[in-house]
């Protein structure tokens, strides 16, 4: 199907991300023109840029400050013109778990800025680029997780970021069409999902086994899955009435199970043996 975005400018933050680089893949694909914003390192962003030459541009920049995102945006607009529409999508989550008690300042602050402050700046420099650059379409997705709606023990800092992308996206679809007037913000939840970020726990079979006993369609995402929902729901074309919505992708997932069947025993004992708790 014809999505209609070929000419678009789409900018993405955490391109060189795993899911970055297939949403990247996905919309040069489609003949969008891609500003590619990549932290630290190209990584896959280096392959695409022999193939796509003409149609993508990547950019280094450290969203969690205000010169580099004013930069990026500056750069994808003397590149492509018009930003059409931005994936709010860089992230982090430390690789270990931390009780709220032992959590240090600096990495609570750390997350918030680069999940939900890195998010602000890029819907703020997003929504100038739309100032100056007149239009009727536009399209803001943040990313979220499922963290942000069921909590996630130990990740304090990164659900509490990704909680906070609720009222940011239902704030922001009031304000887009008073810049664009069919523009359009929603946030896409994914669950878990095979990337460096879940690297940990998706390598880990025991992990692997609780988490899937969550998800009544039994299998953890693969990029693609999340990626090809962010771009339909950026096209115009498909998605041109969806604004203001919450489109969580984790095969059903509603909770997370909290305990191995060992830590349950003991209830588990005391039920079947008719014992009161
Ligand atoms: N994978 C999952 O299971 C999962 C589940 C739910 C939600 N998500 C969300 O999905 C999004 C993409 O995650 P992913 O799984 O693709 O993770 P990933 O592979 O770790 O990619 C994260 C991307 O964010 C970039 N980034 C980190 N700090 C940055 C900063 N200060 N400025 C600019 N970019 C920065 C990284 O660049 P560098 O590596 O160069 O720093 C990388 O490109 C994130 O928002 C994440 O929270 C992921």
């Amino acid at each position: 199907m014809d999505l209609k975005l070929k000419g678009k400018h789409i900018l993405i933050t955490g391109a060189s991300g795993g899911i970055g680089i297939e949403l990247t893949k996905q919309f040069l694909t489609e003949g969008v023109n891609v500003t590619a914003c990549y932290n630290r390192e190209k990584r896959q962003l280096s392959d695409l840029m022999e193939s796509f030459t003409d149609n993508l541009l990547t950019v280094s920049a450290d969203i969690r400050k205000e010169d580099s995102a004013k930069e990026l945006f500056t750069q994808a607009n003397s590149r492509f013109g018009r930003v059409d529409g931005a994936i709010a999508n860089a992230g982090i989550a430390n690789h270990e778990g931390v009780s709220v008690s032992e959590m240090s300042l600096d990495q609570w602050d750390n997350t918030l800025r680069v999940n939900l402050t890195g998010s602000f700046l890029t819907a703020k420099h997003f929504f100038q680029n739309l100032e100056k650059y007149p239009g009727d379409d536009a399209s803001l997705i943040l990313v979220g997780s499922t963290a942000g709606l069921f909590g996630e023990a130990w990740y304090s800092d990164y659900s509490t970021s990704k909680a906070g992308m609720h009222g940011m996206m239902m704030s922001l679809k009031n304000e887009i069409v008073h810049l664009a007037s069919r523009g359009r913000v929603n946030l896409v939840n994914p669950g878990w999902t095979v990337t460096p970020m879940a690297e940990g726990a998706v390598s880990d079979p025991i992990m692997v086994s609780r988490i899937v006993q969550t998800i009544p369609l039994r299998k953890i995402a693969e990029p693609a899955d999340i990626a090809s929902t962010i771009v339909f729901l950026t096209s115009d074309y498909v998605s041109g009435h969806v604004s203001g919505q919450t489109v969580t992708v984790a095969g059903g997932m509603e909770g997370r199970v909290l305990f191995t069947p060992d830590e349950v025993s003991d209830y588990v004992d005391r039920y079947t043996s008719k014992e009161k708790w």
